[in-house]
């Protein structure tokens, strides 16, 4: 798949079939979220930590939209290797460095599906002795889950579609998309 991508002399967006959220939903979404967070934690203690990879172009912009003074890190974690359905397995690939004891750790995702990967990371602050560990996801897949998970600030609700685009993949690709797209099926199914 990814050579013929590489060969193929067609937008990236030809490989989709409508768009699930715009640029626009999505810069308003950010905007929202941002204003919210600002004012829930005015004075207090916070690192945002990003769930890589998705979770890198949500977490550029959510920031922009905080205007209280933040720490920021980043883990890494794999459910879905190169597999479209989850395989129910986490595993973590790089963790954070910035102690997070004595302050509010909000965990900022692209895509909230099974809730495997939020649940595992959610776990897994809770015992370095936060202040609070929350969530912040720019999408949630509802119908998906398989595990109940708090997610506290959600931007925009979406149906059980294979959606690439503003951090998702599929085969490593598709992620610099600016707004959030349905993959066309001929591109997974062979
Ligand atoms: C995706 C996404 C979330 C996770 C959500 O990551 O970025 O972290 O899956 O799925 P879940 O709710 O079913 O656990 P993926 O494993 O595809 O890695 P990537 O972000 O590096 O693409």
């Amino acid at each position: 798949m990814s050579n013929e991508i590489y060969e193929c002399d067609v937008p990236l967006e030809d490989y989709t079939e409508g768009i699930v959220a715009t640029k626009e939903e999505i810069a308003e979404m950010c905007k929202r979220l941002g204003e919210r967070i600002s004012n829930d934690y005015k004075g207090e203690p916070l690192i945002l930590i990003c769930v890589l990879k998705g979770g890198f172009m949500f977490m550029s912009d959510l920031s922009k939209n905080i205007s209280i003074p933040v720490e920021m890190d980043f883990i890494a974690v794999s459910s879905y290797g190169a597999s479209t359905k989850s395989s129910g397995v986490v595993r973590l690939v790089k963790d954070t460095d910035t102690p997070v004891t004595g302050k509010h750790v909000l965990i900022v995702e692209d895509i909230i599906d099974t809730g495997l990967t939020l649940s595992y990371l959610k776990n897994l602050f809770s015992t370095r002795n936060p202040l609070s560990v929350k969530v912040c996801t720019a999408f949630d897949k509802p119908d998906r889950r398989k595990v109940e998970v708090d997610v506290e600030y959600s931007g925009i609700v979406i149906p059980d579609e294979y959606v690439v685009g503003y951090g998702l993949d599929y085969n490593g690709l598709f992620r610099n998309l600016p707004d959030l797209r349905i993959l066309k099926k001929s591109v997974y199914v062979k």
